[in-house]
């Protein structure tokens, strides 16, 4: 498959960690192709749709979550994409490493999605230090983009005692991953290091 050096397709592209990306590669004028429920792009229920936008793009961005649509779609491009020289980076969270997470913020957020959420982002690095191994030989590459509390939409009234990062943040530590001449197989990426 011929992939485009400087085309990046990003789900979940219009809020958020998403749109700082977008914003990013647009700068560098690279054609960006965003997807998100909105404009009919929903990663759990329009996989074969999204995968039919990104076979031509060099990078592609796994950013939204919506149940284990982030690991199905990585699966899927695994399937279609490992002998090509396509780059994907995957936005998973330290909500996923942590060995107790901070489940503090229940009046909030749901206990019980909080909890789904954790085991899903745990899942989904799992997978990818996995894929890793077997990707050693292929020129598919995937990135772990791993980060702390980011303030976004998803987090306001969460985590108000905890630095936050900007979207940008995690926007620069993506293309870092992607530009960098290091195979960086996880970037973990917090206001303050802990
Ligand atoms: N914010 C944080 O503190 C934080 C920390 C660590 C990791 N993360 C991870 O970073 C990623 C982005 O988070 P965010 O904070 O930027 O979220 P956000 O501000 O809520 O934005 C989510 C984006 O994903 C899209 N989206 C939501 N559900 C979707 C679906 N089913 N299919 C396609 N697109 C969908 C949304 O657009 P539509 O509504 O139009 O679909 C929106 O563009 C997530 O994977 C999250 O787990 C976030």
């Amino acid at each position: 498959m011929n992939l485009e050096k400087n085309k990046i397709a990003v789900i979940g592209h219009s809020r958020g960690i998403g749109k700082a990306i977008c914003d990013l590669y647009k700068k560098k004028k690279y054609n960006v192709v965003g997807m998100s429920k909105s404009n009919g792009f929903d990663l759990v229920h329009d996989q074969e749709k999204i995968l039919e936008k990104i076979q031509d793009c060099g990078l592609v961005v796994l950013n939204a979550h919506a149940d284990r649509g982030q690991l199905t779609l990585l699966k899927k491009i695994y399937g279609r994409h490992s002998f090509d020289k396509m780059k994907v980076a995957v936005i998973t969270s330290t909500s996923g490493i942590e060995e107790e997470p901070d489940y503090n913020e229940f009046q909030i957020w749901d206990k019980f999605e909080y909890v789904q959420y954790c085991e899903i982002k745990k899942e989904l690095i799992q997978y990818i230090n996995e894929l890793q191994e077997e990707l050693i030989s292929k020129p598919l590459s995937v990135y772990d983009v791993c980060p702390d509390v980011v303030d976004t939409d998803m987090t306001k009234g969460l985590w108000e005692n905890l630095p936050k990062l900007k979207a940008d943040e995690v926007a620069e530590a993506v293309s870092y991953c992607f530009e960098s001449t290091f195979n960086v197989n996880k970037m973990v990426i917090q206001k303050n290091a802990r």
